[in-house]
């Protein structure tokens, strides 16, 4: 089974657009979305919709909590505050329905998915450090877990006999005997690792490999978008260098 795994999306059309496609060109199975689905860029309602079709598993993010209600915005700095704001106003009833009901945690296959930590999915936590990643994987029982939420990719692997943690930005990981692995797939819609190409993961269990991926999109397209729609322009700018 190969699963294409996305997180971040943030209402950027053209990024989503660009990695489906080269998802389905690596014969993806499943698909699988991390969270953080709005927020930030110009078009919500559309990537909504497309991930609603698409993706077998998806968990909430805190962008999407905080478009209905459910977060409260004190929690976000300016620019994603007066983006949540603008994405609150863009949705109706159904959408923020179907936002309502996502799950924080979920099981795919084999793996676990969640947007924040297994440890305290809620509360919207970075797993950003070895020490944070231990924390973690003492709360889930299965070999690997995606997440998204820090916009990094990064992969957090700890030696089951050793119960020692460490972490790589490597590109491709593979998930070995006596290792667990917390991997955060990168942003599909905003990148910060200042690589401003769109990130997703490829999880194929017949391989046992992970394989992160980056994929060009049409990043003017989406920035003009942003500036059109009224947006913070910091938002479109930021998208050029991945920050
Ligand atoms: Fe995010």
């Amino acid at each position: 089974m190969k699963y294409g795994i996305i997180a971040d999306i943030h209402s950027n059309l053209e990024a989503l657009k660009s990695v489906l496609k080269a998802l389905k060109d690596k014969g993806v199975d499943e698909y699988i979305c991390a969270g953080d689905i709005v927020g930030y860029g110009a078009d919500p309602e559309v990537c909504m919709q497309i991930v609603r079709e698409v993706c077998n598993v998806t968990v909430a993010g805190n962008h999407d909590h905080g478009a209905i209600g459910l977060l409260n915005l004190d929690y976000f700095n300016p620019e994603a505050k007066k983006a949540i704001l603008w994405t609150e106003e863009q949705l109706n009833e159904e959408e923020r329905t179907y936002l309502k009901n996502l799950e924080l945690i979920q099981k795919a296959g084999d793996s676990l998915v969640v947007h924040a930590t297994p440890l305290s999915p809620q509360e919207w936590n970075y797993i950003n450090s070895t020490f944070t990643a231990n924390q973690n994987f003492k709360e889930f029982e299965e070999k690997v877990c995606f997440v998204g939420h820090s916009h990094i990719p990064v992969v957090f692997s700890m030696d089951i006999d050793e119960g020692r943690c460490k972490y790589a930005f490597d590109t491709k990981i593979h998930i070995a005997d006596g290792q667990r692995y917390i991997i955060n797939v990168g942003s599909v819609g905003q990148p910060r690792d200042k690589n401003p190409l769109a990130s997703f993961a490829v999880y194929d269990t017949g391989t046992s490999e992970v394989e992160i991926y980056r994929v060009e999109y049409d990043v003017e397209t989406a920035q003009k978008k942003i500036i059109d729609a009224g947006l913070p322009r910091g938002l479109a700018f930021r998208l050029s260098s991945g920050v």
